[in-house]
């Protein structure tokens, strides 16, 4: 960190003379990293009254910060539609999506990946008292099935098969498994994590289907090429892997978004 800021200081300060460079200057005198993310995807991300950063709070929020202070940088977070995460990366108009982002080949194609830090698998949340939904079989008979808007969820419950009549699309899990809690649907397909964290907090259940829906891992994303940011947050997620530092924010974040 300290190399960087004082390789920044001789640049500017040699090139104080030429007033268009000033204005260069000014801009990388921000010094901040751009995390994008859809913060409506406890326990990775979720916005409450006191976070970790601003509103801000979750196992990605954590890590970033991390990645963020190994840089030198202030983190600055930009909360926004999850579908859009992608061409914000590639534009730049963020530096990194940090989002429980599922490597996909499809995503591969537009950004780069850095090591994977989370496996999830996508799992149904139903009512608790359902009785009908016991693996991802029975939501093809005609239930009423709802997804988030881009999610590897939404891609899934199409490829299985289930009749696109019966797929709601959604912006945020939060608000669709209101439609499973007041019976307007059978079943929420999301991640795991998350599917765990909304239904505990809305007094539903999770049914999981381990030989239907194969595991997924999370990796944040920069721009095509950023082989330097990449290197940084490998380095940094290899250390908090390695110091156990991942494990334990799952296991905090999990048990405190249940809690709520
Ligand atoms: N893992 C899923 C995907 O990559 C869902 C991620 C949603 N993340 C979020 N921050 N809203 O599609």
């Amino acid at each position: 960190m300290k190399k960087g800021l004082v390789k920044a200081l001789a640049v500017c300060g040699a090139a104080i003379m030429a007033t268009a460079a000033l204005t260069a200057c000014g801009n990388q005198a921000s010094n901040k990293l751009i995390m994008g993310t859809n913060a409506a995807f406890p326990p990775f991300e979720y916005t409450t009254t006191n976070g970790l950063v601003g509103e801000f709070d979750g196992i990605d929020v954590a890590i970033a910060k991390k990645i963020a202070e190994a840089d030198g940088k202030e983190l600055q977070i930009n909360d926004m539609e999850f579908d859009g995460l992608i061409s914000a990366v590639s534009t730049g108009k963020i530096d990194m999506a940090v989002a429980g982002m599922t490597v996909t080949d499809e995503r591969k194609q537009n950004v780069d990946f850095s090591d994977t830090y989370y496996v999830a698998a996508q799992v149904m949340v139903v009512a608790a008292d359902n009785e009908d939904i016991k693996s991802a079989e029975d939501i093809k008979k005609g239930k009423k099935v709802g997804v988030v808007i881009g999610y590897t969820g939404d891609s899934l419950v199409t490829e299985m098969g289930v009749d696109d009549n019966n797929i709601t699309r959604a912006n945020r899990g939060i608000d669709i498994v209101q439609d499973v809690k007041n019976g307007k649907l059978d079943a929420v397909v999301i991640d795991s994590a998350t599917g765990k964290a909304l239904a505990e907090a809305n007094g539903l259940k999770v049914v999981e289907d381990p030989k239907a829906f194969e595991t997924e891992e999370y990796a944040i994303a920069v721009k095509k090429g950023n082989k330097e940011l990449v290197d940084k947050i490998n380095k940094v997620l290899a250390e908090m892997k390695k110091s156990g530092e991942i494990e334990k924010l799952a296991v905090k974040y999990n048990s405190e978004t249940a809690a709520k």
